[in-house]
This record gives structure tokens, sequence and C-alpha cells, in this order.
């Protein structure tokens, strides 16, 4: 039912727009950042290594040994502070981790399990629930967000509070980011907005997001930096996942996306800051990666953000 609804709305819209060549809020990117996008593509990478997502507390985070690659994060001598495992109906897995060479406290959600295109397909069930997320901001559609990503998001909550609380115990100077990739990155995204509600500021790095909710929420994420945190949604080139749910929906209700967007305008892995642009138009713009249409967006891209983004997996 679910991936029948979204064949439909594949087969409705795949031609409705071209590749995105004009129209491009372009603004060059510091080296220093896409350093950091690199770094944190890693963390949200080794949220796919088992041994990471079940290690003890204090022990290193090693990708090489898992098959995957997070030369980075091992460099920092970052380590597993807390984890948690297939919690829930959604299986949602993640960690906690230490980067002591950068203070930071990095909370990382992983993507679906398995990964492949059928089952992330899937996952975009279309349902969704009206939320306070968005306090009084929710003038338009009750602040609804999308149930499965919710519900990963809702089961993990208090595991990942108790976690951050032991952490900003142990290191109170320390700054907070939640990051993740592909239905990783849709739970942190609404993670980050919880916990910046709650008072925590947090830098939000996603790679490869699907789409999480409309106007609201979008609008309300968008809104909470700077003050709460930077958003810095990275998508890949043709991407197809952050392109869904679609826009525009059948019955009425769009979906939409928080900004800005740092769409990385290469094919392939060897990015500079010359290749992403930063797309500030809110709630949808086909100047970055949905400006591809469906029928000629991929999954190989979904991997492909610096490295094998889910190699671990
Ligand atoms: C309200 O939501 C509708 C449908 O999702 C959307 O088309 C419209 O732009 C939104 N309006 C505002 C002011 O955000
Ligand atoms: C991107 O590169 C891959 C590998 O070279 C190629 O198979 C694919 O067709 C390219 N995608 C586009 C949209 O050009």
């Amino acid at each position: 039912m679910q991936s029948f609804t979204l064949t439909v709305l594949a087969a409705c819209l795949g031609t409705a727009t071209a590749n995105p060549l004009w129209g491009r809020a372009t603004a060059a990117i510091t080296s220093a950042q896409l350093t950091e996008f690199e770094l944190f593509s890693q963390y949200a990478g080794a949220a796919y290594c088992t041994n990471v997502v079940q290690d003890p507390a204090t022990t290193l985070i090693e990708c090489e040994a898992n098959g995957g690659a997070c030369a980075k994060v091992e460099a920092n001598a970052a380590f597993v502070l807390d984890s948690f495992y297939q919690v829930g109906s959604q299986l949602t897995t993640g960690y906690i981790g230490i980067d002591p060479t950068n203070n930071l406290i990095v909370v990382a959600f992983q993507g679906t399990p398995g990964f492949d295109s059928a089952q992330l397909v899937d996952d975009l069930e279309i349902y969704r629930d009206d939320t306070t997320i968005c306090g009084s901001a929710d003038t338009n559609d009750s602040c609804e967000i999308h149930s499965g990503f919710l519900s990963a998001w809702n089961e993990v909550q208090s595991l990942v509070e108790t976690g951050m609380a032991s952490a900003i115990a142990a290191y109170p100077s320390y700054g907070l980011v939640f990051t993740g990739h592909s239905m990783g990155a849709a739970i942190a995204a609404i993670g980050a907005a919880v916990e910046r509600n709650a008072g925590h500021i947090i830098d939000l790095y996603t790679f490869g997001q699907p789409r999480i909710g409309s106007a609201d929420i979008s609008n309300y994420i968008t809104n909470q930096a700077p003050a709460l945190g930077g958003n810095y949604r990275m998508t890949d080139y043709n991407d197809i996942i952050p392109q869904l749910p679609t826009h525009v929906y059948l019955f009425g209700k769009d979906w939409d996306h928080y900004t800005p967007e740092y769409y990385i305008d290469i094919n392939g892995t060897d990015i500079t800051t010359a290749d992403i642009q930063v797309i500030t138009t809110p709630l949808f713009s086909t100047a970055g990666n949905s400006g591809w249409s469906l029928i000629d967006s991929s999954i190989t891209a979904h991997r492909e953000y610096f490295g094998y983004i889910s190699a671990c997996s």
C-alpha cells in the first residue's frame, strides 16, 4: 500500500521538472565548512556500523573494522558514550559520541537497515500526525510530521535525553550536534527540533534527508536557527530520497523542507567548496536537488556523501 502510493506518485510526477540548471541561489561555502560536512557525514555513516551502535561506553568509534570509512572521526579519537539498537517499532538505532578533539557531543541516527531502495521507499509511508513541536507557530497544518519518522524519534526520545544528560554532565563545555543519513537524517531533524525546544543549542547536519512534513515544521526548524543552532541539510546531486515524499501530494497537502539546503552539484564523491550550492528559498525550491525529476533521480547518489556513507551497513 505504501510503496504502491509512491509508485503512483512517481508515475504522475516523474516528468514534472527538468534538470536544475537555472535559478540557483549560489553562495560559496568555506573550506572549513566543507571539512565539517565531511566530518559529520562520517559520524552519520558510523551509525550504520553494528559495532559502533552496540559498543559499550568509552569504546573508540571505528568504521574500517566494520567495512566502513570514518577516518576523520577515528583521527579525533571519538568514542561512544551511549547507544541504542533497534528500539521500538521503527528499530531506531544510533549512538551518542564524544569528540574530544572538537569538544563535541554528537548524537547520530542510523538510516534504514538493509539499505536497499525497495526498503527505503517502503519506509516512506505518507501518513502524518499533528504535533505540538511548533508551539504557537502551527499556523497552517497543525505542525504535522510524517508518522513513521515521528514514531522513530518518540521511541528513543527518553533514551537520547538520558544519554545527553550524562554527556552534558561529563562534558559541560561541549557543543551538541545531531546528525544522520536518510531516515536517520529525518529522525535527527525531528529530535533536534524537540531538544532545541527543551533549551539545548544543537547544530543539525543531515545527509539525504527525506521530507518530514509541510509548511509548519519546515518553517519552524528554519527559524530555530541561528539562535538554537545551525541547520545544515545536505543533498547530493540527483539523490531521490530528499525528493520524497513528493512536494505536491495528491490529496492537497504539500511536503516541504527546512532551509538552507546545501546541494552537492556534482556527480560523484570528489567534492570541493565550488560544488556546493547554498539554497535558502523557503519550503520548496527547484534550484537544488528538488529540481531533478524523479525519473532522472537515483538511489546511487543517495549513498554518495563524500564517500559511501552507508558502507558499514
Ligand atoms: C500552507 O500549506 C499549504 C499546503 O501544504 C501550502 O501550499 C501553503 O504554502 C502553506 N501556507 C503557508 C503560509 O505556509
Ligand atoms: C553519475 O555517474 C555515474 C557513474 O559514473 C553514472 O552511472 C550516472 O549515470 C551519472 N549520473 C548522471 C545523472 O549523470
